[in-house]
């Protein structure tokens, strides 16, 4: 017989988000096996229900409580699956920490993913977005996941073209969004490893360390003292890392943009666009530290928006709509957010 899923009701979120913030769900489920989306698929309940999936919460901003059912990715499990000359192939189970991970294949000697060390959130989780820092990005070392299908509740295998990855973007956002569950997720570990130090901020603070010539840990270990440096802690202040994506615009804006902010930070994109930071653009706007009520922005960065205590997702939705039409005002473009909304 198969055994009743463990379903909890008026389930509290507060400890599930990095925000912190308040919210609850209405039905709560610990997935720790596909079997356990088999029987939720085929429950007349359940099935109808309005599905989250919760991987570690760093991306998301619960505005209300939530009238369905979460279904938080507690799975776990790490091996090495396959090796050939050119890489070493490891799978990693959604409910596994992304960091943690992250450490546990450079503690193996297996350098890649090393830029994306201190990434809140889950394995699961990482390619939804296509998370990236410091110059890579998930992709670079993805070779497949696994994902159960709500609409046929089969498993299906997708290797990287599938995913159809970009910035902060892959399928799950769009055609797979609310249908595709990640299970697990193969990362291809190069051989031929090399650095990753042409960002600034890697090159100077290696300098800084005195490392020539870093092995993958030592470029592990500058990323974490500058994250440490420039963002904030979830553990200590609320908060969803960026909570706005670059925008990407025209030439011909950004070179409008320019001309009249000499100072402008900007990065070529290759088929002719521009990268700005938005960072700059809501530093520039005067944003940086204020607060509306328990709402604000990060005092060292000013593209993460922090909890300051007992604030509601409804209170930072507000602050990053007031920075959203602010910056929309001064510099012509709008923000998009990077966190899902609730
Ligand atoms: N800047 C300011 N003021 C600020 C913040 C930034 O002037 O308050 C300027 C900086 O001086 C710099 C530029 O903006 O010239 C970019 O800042 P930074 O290097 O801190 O990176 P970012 O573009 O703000 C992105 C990612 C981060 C990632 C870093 C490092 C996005 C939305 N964010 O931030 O990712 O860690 O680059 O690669 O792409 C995340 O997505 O949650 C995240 C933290």
């Amino acid at each position: 017989m198969t055994p009743v899923l463990p379903i909890q009701y008026d389930f509290s979120l507060q400890g599930l988000n990095t925000f912190g913030i308040a919210a609850k769900a209405k039905a709560y489920l610990r997935v720790t096996s596909a079997d356990m989306l088999t029987q939720v698929r085929s429950d007349d309940f359940l099935a109808r229900l309005p599905r989250l999936v919760l991987g570690g919460g760093s991306n998301l901003l619960l505005t209300r409580d939530f009238a369905g059912l979460v279904l938080h990715m507690s799975t776990s499990g790490v091996e090495i699956v396959a090796e050939d000359a050119g890489a070493t192939y490891v799978k990693a189970a959604a409910g596994e920490n992304w960091h943690q991970f992250v450490q546990w294949t450079l503690g193996q000697g297996m350098g890649g993913l090393e830029n994306l060390s201190l990434i809140p959130g889950s394995v699961g989780a990482a390619p939804i977005q296509n998370i990236g820092a410091y110059g890579v990005e998930v992709k670079d070392c993805f070779h497949a996941l696994t994902a159960f299908d709500f609409d046929t509740g089969e498993i299906v295998v997708l290797d990287k073209a599938a995913c159809r990855f970009g910035y902060r973007d892959s399928l799950f956002k769009h055609a797979l969004r609310d249908r595709a569950v990640i299970l697990d997720v193969t990362f291809a570990l190069p051989k031929n490893w090399r650095a990753q130090t042409q960002y600034a901020d890697v090159a100077q603070e290696l300098t800084a360390r005195a490392v020539a010539s870093p092995a993958p840990q030592d470029v592990a270990d500058a990323i974490i003292a500058i994250r440490n440096r420039k963002l904030p802690d979830p553990a200590k202040i609320g908060n969803a890392g960026s909570f706005f994506k670059n925008p990407v615009v025209s030439a011909d804006l950004r070179d409008a943009l320019l001309a009249s902010h000499p100072n402008l930070v900007s990065y070529p994109q290759p088929d002719g666009s521009y990268k700005l930071a938005a960072g700059w653009l809501i530093d520039q706007s005067g944003w940086k530290g204020k607060s509306m009520g328990a709402a604000g922005v990060y005092e060292k960065q000013a593209l993460v928006l922090v909890n300051r205590g007992g604030a509601t997702g409804q209170e930072i939705a507000a602050l990053a709509n007031a920075i959203q039409m602010d910056v929309m005002s001064r510099f012509g473009v709008m923000l998009e957010p990077e966190p899902v909304f609730i």
